[in-house]
């Protein structure tokens, strides 16, 4: 059949008239794949999803009554553009109770966000002209670069290396980038690898910042799950505000993925611009949603309950893996357990899988163990292990991670 007039319409950075024509399958899109021909090969089976990214839980029943008083209040019905009062002011209120960042002014250093990937996706719009470099950390979480290439902008990729703490190493990159680079993000605690910063890397990212003229994006998605001590934000650093911002999310930190909430929070002038951006791309988010995220900023406790569970979680799969013999250590936050993907699985009588890449691991996994985790091979070897797996209590919970020793127990890796 002829293509459609359409076809030859659509622009350049979706493809131009290629779009949709691509065979390619993308990580993603295999491994549900691979789940669902496992699904209809093993209908009865249980399939243990260590794969998923976000909270296998619902939101705390005390920010549903919040949603819901909220929404009764006709004041609360209309466009909320940029949001009104009460998230900013929860918003600076937890920044300094929970993060110890003082003194932000909620009217002109706060707006919301329909959750950081919105803001990820605007943000761009701000600072990328064509040919204007942005530094990113992979493997990660690639919507600002994404964006910033739609603008006609270019990704500086820095590797994550374990050898590094997953810090990346800011001293290598080529100066012909830095000098054309305009932004630096970063994400700690970090999705896939779940490394955490420290307040010296940040305060070197201040310097560098200062010295490169680049304007930081901290995206803190992850800062609230922390298993001990309190979270670190970029934000309490000194100087933090003279270069970025920060992007907080209610998703994992109040259960709310779904609500697609969150606040930027930083440098006046940027958040500024980014409320500018913001208001021609959305109305922003319902005020009813707004004020039950803020409930959730006034009510740290709510978090530190999740955060204990996925403590509990991870203690008990680095105990699993570990005995397996991967090199498994628990992160100091996030739900995300990072290990190195082994080079082959020896099975009991006998017989060899050899693996090439942390990929064809995971499509092994799922399809041999029904266990299904997120491969990244772009720093390394490695898969992902979400300890947010669906579990009805805490023996069901037990269960689950007993099934997986027994399961992976049944083969000797080798790495
Ligand atoms: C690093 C990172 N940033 C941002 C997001 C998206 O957060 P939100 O739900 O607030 O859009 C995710 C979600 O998985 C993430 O992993």
């Amino acid at each position: 059949m002829a293509d459609s007039y359409i076809q030859n319409l659509f622009a350049e950075r979706i493809g131009g008239n290629q779009y949709g024509k691509s065979q390619a399958i993308y990580k993603f899109e295999k491994i549900k794949r691979a789940r669902r021909a496992a699904m209809a090969l093993n209908p009865t089976a249980e399939i243990i999803d260590l794969g998923v990214g976000e909270p296998d839980e619902m939101a705390f029943p005390e920010i549903v009554e919040k949603l819901c008083a909220e929404a009764r209040k006709p004041e609360n019905r209309g466009y909320a553009d940029n949001g009104d009062a009460a998230l900013k002011k929860a918003a600076a209120h937890y920044l300094d109770r929970v993060c110890g960042v003082k003194g932000f002014n909620p009217d002109t250093e706060i707006i919301h966000s329909i959750g950081s990937k919105a803001a990820l996706s605007i943000l761009p719009a701000t600072l990328v002209n064509p040919g204007d470099y942005v530094l990113m950390t992979v493997p990660g979480y690639g919507v600002f670069g994404t964006h910033a290439k739609y603008y006609g902008g270019n990704v500086y990729n820095l590797p994550l290396w374990e050898e590094k703490a997953f810090l990346p190493d800011l001293n290598s990159i080529p100066g012909e980038v830095l000098e054309k680079s305009k932004v630096l993000v970063l994400n700690y605690p970090n999705n896939p690898t779940g490394a955490s910063a420290t307040p010296e890397f940040f305060a070197r990212v201040v310097a560098f910042a200062k010295e490169h003229q680049l304007v930081v994006v901290h995206d803190a998605a992850y800062a609230a799950l922390v298993f001990e001590g309190k979270p670190l934000s970029f934000l309490a650093i000194p100087g933090a505000k003279d270069v970025g911002i920060e992007l907080h999310s209610a998703s994992k930190t109040f259960n709310m993925t779904g609500w697609r909430c969150g606040f930027v929070a930083g440098n006046e002038l940027l958040v500024k611009a980014y409320g500018d951006v913001k208001d021609n791309s959305d109305s922003g988010q319902f005020l009813a949603i707004q004020h039950a995220a803020a409930h959730g900023l006034e009510h740290p406790e709510i978090t530190e309950k999740i955060a204990a569970k996925y403590s509990r979680r991870m203690d008990a799969l680095v105990e699993v893996l570990s005995k397996i013999g991967f090199n498994a250590k628990k992160p100091k936050g996030s739900f995300f357990l990072y290990v190195k993907a082994p080079r082959a699985a020896v099975r009991q009588g006998g017989g060899r899988i050899e693996f090439k890449t942390a990929e064809d691991v995971s499509q092994w996994l799922i399809a041999e163990k029904l266990i299904s985790t997120v491969p990244w091979d772009d720093a390394g070897r490695y898969l992902r292990f979400s300890v947010t797996f669906v579990a009805k209590n805490l023996a069901d919970e037990y269960r689950i991670t007993d099934e997986i020793a027994k399961r992976l127990g049944e083969v000797k890796f080798e790495f």
